[in-house]
């Protein structure tokens, strides 16, 4: 059954695009922002370090000259704190440095004591700024520490958001365009296809692969209307000729003109001439039951080697006046598959195995089971007249005969190997053909394990 296509949610080729090109270029904006926020913040670090450095070495020349008094008198904005060796602050410009802890543990003092300069940076309470250290050893007993506020990354970020909020419109706005355009590119090429011939068509190298299912469909389509065609011709043609004869006995009797054994011979080949087109009418329903896959034909568990033992009883007649032996040999042989269609399948190779026969020749039939994979076999072997190599393809066609005036005469008119083949295909089976001129044929199928 096919799915209703349209059933599904509806989506829009060109919001699929815009969100993907969207999200792809805010994805590439933020990564590139954050790597160069990032960097731009530490070569700022540095710099303010650098600087803080700088002062310190002014305010200690300054301290040199002009004592304690130069420092307290010196007017800036950074804070400048002068600590001794025990970690005492001795003085600060920013806050009561007599009520200030011991500075012994701060980061840039040890290490300033360690090494002569050292440095830190450390967020204040609420994490909205951060301050950066730099401190220098004066002396023996001395150090001088000078520092500074930095705004962190957040406040940064926080005060960009006017120009970042405009560049994620622009962003917007682009992902728009760029959607729009690529979405009406895209199915324009799509519509521009010529469905009838569709490998004519310049398409993008992705629609290749859907450009060319079309091509095999339609392709299969002509094939099957061709075949369809074919079919009804044939049918028509195969109902007109018995319909013709019986036509002209029954109008040569109505006249009343011929004598009685006339009367009783054309009777006879009105009775045969429907005979016929009740078989082939009958032929046509099982070829169409089987082409309808919808129609579930139940199937059962069978065991072919009963099905080709009856089949061999419905023909021992027509055997016996061909003087054909027939002998079946093999297994039980169980398969999952449909009573009717089986029989019919075992009943056409094997009616066919007759016909075509010699007189006195002989019959084959065999089933078999396969220990490895379960598959079972049924195998029809005949000494008959063969079937030319050209011709071991197309004797599955419907209404093909090898020799059409022989067909005739035996009373065939091509279904019976299609029968076959339907039903073959409707069991999963494979059916391989053996066959030399002359000499005999031999049919084989294999049916999938149960
Ligand atoms: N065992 C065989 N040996 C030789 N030729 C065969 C054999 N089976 C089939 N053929 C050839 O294949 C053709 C098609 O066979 P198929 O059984 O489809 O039709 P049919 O026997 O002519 O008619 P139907 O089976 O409908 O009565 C036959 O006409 C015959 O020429
Ligand atoms: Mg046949």
């Amino acid at each position: 059954m096919k799915k209703n296509v349209s059933a599904g949610k509806k989506k829009s080729m060109a919001f699929e695009i815009f969100r993907n090109t969207f999200l792809v270029g805010a994805l590439v904006y933020f990564v590139c922002s954050a790597v160069f926020i990032d960097q731009l913040y530490k070569y700022f670090e540095q710099q303010i370090f650098r600087e803080l450095e700088t002062e310190a070495e002014l305010a200690i020349q300054g301290y040199r000259k002009g004592g304690i008094d130069f420092v307290q008198g010196i007017d800036i904005r950074n804070r400048i704190t002068l600590i001794d060796s025990g970690g005492n602050v001795l003085f600060d410009n920013h806050a009561d440095y007599a009520e200030m802890e011991n500075h012994l543990e701060r980061e840039e003092v040890s290490e300033a004591l360690k090494k002569g300069k050292g440095y830190s940076s450390r967020y204040s309470v609420t994490l909205m700024k951060k301050s950066l250290y730099a401190a220098i050893r004066m002396d023996e007993n001395t150090i001088m520490r000078v520092s500074c506020d930095q705004h962190t990354v957040g406040i940064l970020v926080f005060g960009m958001s006017q120009p970042l909020l405009l560049l994620f419109v622009i962003a917007l706005i682009i992902s728009g365009v760029i959607a729009t355009l690529l979405a009406k590119q895209i199915t324009e090429s799509i519509n521009k296809i010529d469905l009838d011939n569709p490998r004519d068509c310049q398409v993008y190298e992705e629609l290749k692969p859907f450009t060319e299912r079309i091509a095999d469909e339609n392709y299969e389509k002509s094939q099957r209307e061709e075949i369809r065609h074919q079919f009804t011709a044939n049918v028509s043609h195969e109902l007109k000729t018995p319909l013709t004869s019986i036509s002209g006995f029954a109008e040569l009797m109505k006249d009343g003109s011929v004598d009685n054994q006339t009367m009783m011979d054309f009777a006879g080949d009105i009775y045969n001439e429907s005979q016929r087109l009740i078989v082939l009418v009958n032929d046509i329903i099982k070829l169409s039951r089987l082409d309808e896959q919808s129609i579930s034909l139940e199937k059962t568990r069978i065991n072919l080697k009963e099905i080709a033992q009856s089949v061999c009883e419905t023909l021992h007649q027509a055997a016996q006046k061909k003087d054909v032996t027939v002998n079946l040999i093999g297994t039980d042989g169980f398969i999952s598959g449909v009573p009717q269609v089986i029989t019919e399948m075992v009943y056409n190779l094997c009616d066919n195995a007759i016909k075509y026969n010699r007189q006195g020749g002989r019959i084959d039939i065999a089933v078999s089971v396969n220990a490895a994979d379960g598959t079972v076999t049924l195998s029809v072997k005949d000494t008959g007249i063969g079937i030319p190599e050209n011709a071991r393809e197309r004797v599955f066609e419907r209404f093909y005969c090898v020799d059409k005036s022989r067909s005739k005469q035996v009373g065939g008119t091509g279904l019976g190997l299609s029968i076959v083949k339907h039903g073959a295909k409707y069991h999963n089976a494979r059916i391989y053909l053996d066959s030399t001129e002359g000499v005999g044929s031999k049919f084989t199928v294999v049916f999938p394990a149960e």
